[in-house]
């Protein structure tokens, strides 16, 4: 039975996916609502993740998200992947280990997801396009084809990011941004033709 990291919005979401997708869920690990209930599902500490149970970090952040994976991996977690089923992945396309796909969501031909990376609902993420680790699409973005999203780099709701662009290691594009030159590493920015944030 899979354990779900994280009881917030993202968290909720990837339960709804794990339901949608007929996969069985424990609960949640969560250290602010441990000892709760959450959608009727108890929530424990992150270290009471019983040793070889499968997990998936439903956390937006991508720098929590890398310490709770961590912190599961060495208690002898498994992370595991969720696409829901109304969700297009490509046959060829691959997806590392704790991956989360919500509905609507469009990954195309030979795309390379990285370990923990996040496409949320209606976003498309086009061909040869590679995540690093921690990768997350917010809805509705659309990632042109042949991108490179480094690791930790976020792309906002609506955004673009046009084809063969790079997006650096821990860069934020805003949302509704369409980004038309390379992100340098750590950089946000916003706006048509994005433009890094003042
Ligand atoms: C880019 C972003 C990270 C900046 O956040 P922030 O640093 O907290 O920025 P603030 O809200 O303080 O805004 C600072 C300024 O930038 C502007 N701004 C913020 N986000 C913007 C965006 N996406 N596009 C254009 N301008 C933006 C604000 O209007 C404000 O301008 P002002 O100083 O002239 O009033 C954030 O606004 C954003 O776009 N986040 C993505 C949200 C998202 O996609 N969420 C999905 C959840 S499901």
């Amino acid at each position: 039975m899979l354990w779900i990291a994280g009881a917030g919005g993202v968290g909720r979401e990837a339960l709804d996916v794990a339901i949608a997708a007929g996969v069985p869920v424990a609960g949640f690990l969560d250290d602010r609502l441990a000892g709760r209930r959450v959608r009727g599902l108890p929530v424990r500490k992150p270290g009471e993740l019983p040793s070889g149970a499968p997990y998936l970090v439903g956390i937006a952040d991508p720098a929590v998200r890398a310490r709770l994976a961590e912190l599961l991996d060495a208690a002898g977690g498994r992370p595991a992947t969720l696409v829901h089923p109304r969700a297009i992945v490509a046959p060829e396309t691959e997806l590392a280990a704790g991956c989360l796909v919500m509905g609507g969501a469009h990954v195309s031909s030979s795309v390379t997801l990285g370990p923990h990376s996040q496409v949320h609902y209606n976003a498309t993420v086009g061909h040869d396009t590679r995540f690093g680790a921690r990768v997350t699409v917010y809805p509705g973005a659309n990632v042109s084809g042949a991108v490179l999203l480094h690791d930790d780099a976020t792309v906002g709701s609506g955004a673009v990011v046009l084809q063969g662009r790079t997006v650096g290691p821990a860069a934020f594009v805003g949302a509704g941004a369409v980004v038309t030159r390379d992100v340098a590493e750590r950089t946000t920015v916003v706006g048509c033709p994005a433009r890094p944030m003042s």
